[in-house]
């Protein structure tokens, strides 16, 4: 049985006030059972939040880490930093990192390995160009990517990792994938991932999901939960969407 998750990834929105807003408004302790919820929140509000959230069942995330556990990278943030606030999780990959910030496989790959170290969930994204799914070549896009971040990872490893298939045509769009096809391509990653945690492993689907549409992905059964932007802003459709999951 794989618990559900929804988790919130809020990119460059929200001040510390802002942050404080959303959790006035956001009905914390009504979270049911037997649910994930994570935030990922912009570095500035994280001490702020865990404090916050502490007791509660909200987990809070990062969305980026560096590969290195310390040193002369200006503007870049350690495992140790996250680990020091007690944040749990850390998204990876996210592919406006790609686009914007020239983030490679190899370089998530390295992210990620240190992430696993230090005991920090990996909420690793993967997920195809619109020109790529036009050529077809969705799953070898996403293949490419699992297999080089999962590379050197252990086994044991891996069944700690939530992966977010992410079309990256569907990011931010109001196209979300379909239900079938969101569940096609995470079928086929979960048949990617080494036998023995197959079974275990989180994934979720990301790309303009909504308290409207989060239903229909959560009866799929190989999509465990979601990855929301724009939605996750809105603590009314954030705590919509937690009673879908
Ligand atoms: P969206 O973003 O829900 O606004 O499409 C999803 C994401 O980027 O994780």
């Amino acid at each position: 049985m794989r618990t559900p998750i929804l988790a919130g990834n809020w990119k460059m929105y929200k001040t510390i006030l802002e942050t404080k807003d959303f959790l006035r408004q956001f009905h914390k302790n009504t979270i049911p059972d037997n649910r994930e919820v994570v935030i990922c929140a912009p570095f500035p509000s994280l001490p702020w939040l865990t404090e916050a959230c502490e007791g509660t069942s909200i987990q809070i995330g990062a969305q980026n880490v560096h590969w290195e556990l310390e040193g002369a990278y200006t503007g870049e943030v350690s495992v140790a930093m996250l680990k020091s606030l007690n944040v749990t999780h850390v998204i990876l990959g996210h592919s406006e990192r790609r686009a914007y910030f020239a983030e490679t496989d190899e370089m998530i790959g390295r992210k990620l390995r240190t992430s696993l170290t230090a005991g920090l969930t990996p909420i690793l994204c993967v997920g195809e160009t619109l020109e790529e799914k036009e050529l077809g070549k969705t799953n070898e896009v996403v293949k490419r990517q699992i297999r080089t971040a999962l590379e050197d990872v252990s086994p044991v490893e891996v069944g700690k990792i939530i992966i977010a298939y992410e079309p990256v045509w569907a990011i931010g769009s109001g196209l979300a994938a379909t239900d079938e096809d969101a569940e096609r391509v995470i079928s086929y990653i979960r048949s990617l991932l080494p036998e023995r945690y197959q079974d275990k492993v989180r994934l979720l689907y990301g790309g303009s999901v909504k308290p409207e549409n989060i239903g229909t992905y959560m009866k799929q059964p190989n999509i465990d939960g979601a990855l929301v932007g724009g939605a996750s802003l809105d603590p009314m459709q954030f705590h919509q969407m937690l009673g879908e999951v």
